[in-house]
C-alpha cells in the first residue's frame, strides 16, 4: 500500500484529482469507480478546475458510483445521482449514459442488485475505485457484519450512518433506512483503489482499518487484502498511523 500523508484536506483533493486525471490521460475510456460524501467534493472540484482549463476531457469516460439510497428519486437533492451530477457531471464533457448509479426507486430489490451487478461485468469491472469512509469502516455502504457482503446488495443501514448522514438532511427521520451498494467484490476486482481520509475524527478507523485485523466488522480492512491500493490522508486523518 502506497500512503501519501498531506497537509489537509485541500491537499488530500489535489493528490486524489492528480491521481484520477492521470489514469483519464492513461486510458480515456477508463472506467471510474466513484464515491459520494463530503471527502470527494474537493476533489470533483480540482477536476472540474482542471477539465475547464482544458488539461482534461471526460468525453469517454465510464463511471460507475458505489451507492445509492433506496427510497429517493434521481431528482432529490440528497440523492447520489444528484450529488454527482451537481458536482461533476453536469460540469465536465461526460457523456450521462455513461454514467451509473444504483436506481434508488427501484421495486425489486434483487432485480436492480443484479441488473447493476450486470452492469459493472458488461463495462469489464473497474480501472480505478475511489473510496471514501464511514466512521464505523464502512466503504460504499458496506456496513460492519459478521461477513464480508461480496455482491452488490440492499442493506439496511446503521444507526451510526444514519447519525453520521443526518447533518445532510433536515432530520435524522428523513434519512433513508435502506440503500443499494456494491459490494467488495467489485470494489476488490478494481485495478486500483484510492482511498481519501480527511479529518480527526477518521484516525480511529484509519488505525483499525489498515494496522488491525482483517475482519468484516471493520469492512475497510479487506483493502488489505488488494495489491494496488494508495491512501491519501490529511495528517489530522492519519495521525494515529
Ligand atoms: C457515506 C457514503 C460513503 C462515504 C461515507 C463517508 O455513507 N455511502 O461512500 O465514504 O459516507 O462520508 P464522508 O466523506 O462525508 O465522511
Amino acid at each position: 500500500m502506497r500512503i501519501y500523508r498531506v497537509k489537509d484536506y485541500k491537499d488530500m483533493s489535489r493528490k486524489a484529482a492528480n491521481i484520477i486525471s492521470a489514469q483519464i490521460i492513461l486510458k480515456p475510456d477508463c472506467v471510474l469507480g466513484l464515491a459520494t460524501g463530503s471527502t470527494p467534493i474537493g476533489t470533483y472540484r480540482q477536476l472540474v478546475e482542471w477539465y475547464n482549463k482544458g488539461d482534461l476531457d471526460f468525453s469517454e469516460v465510464r463511471t460507475v458510483n458505489l451507492d445509492e439510497y433506496k427510497g429517493l428519486t434521481e431528482d432529490n437533492s440528497q440523492s447520489y445521482r444528484n450529488f454527482m451530477n451537481q458536482n461533476l457531471f453536469n460540469q465536465v464533457n461526460i457523456d450521462k449514459k455513461n454514467t451509473y448509479v444504483p436506481n434508488g426507486m427501484a421495486e425489486d430489490d434483487a432485480a436492480e442488485c443484479a441488473r447493476y451487478s450486470g452492469i459493472i461485468r458488461a463495462l469489464g469491472g473497474i480501472d480505478l475505485q475511489l473510496l471514501g469512509l464511514g466512521h464505523n469502516g464502512h466503504i460504499g455502504f458496506n456496513e460492519p457484519n459478521d461477513v464480508f457482503d461480496m455482491e452488490v446488495h440492499c442493506v439496511a443501514l446503521t444507526q451510526s450512518t444514519i447519525e453520521a448522514n443526518s447533518r445532510l438532511f433536515a432530520s435524522a427521520d428523513e434519512v433513508p433506512r435502506y440503500a443499494y451498494t456494491m459490494g467488495m467484490k467489485a470494489i476488490m476486482q478494481a485495478k486500483k483503489i484510492l482511498i481519501a481520509v480527511s479529518g480527526e475524527d477518521k484516525a480511529e478507523i484509519v488505525k483499525k482499518a489498515f494496522t488491525g485485523e482483517v475482519k468484516p466488522e471493520v469492512p475497510v480492512s479487506i483493502l488489505q487484502m488488494h495489491r494496488d491500493v494508495t491512501l491519501i490522508g490529511d495528517e489530522a486523518a492519519l495521525s494515529q498511523i
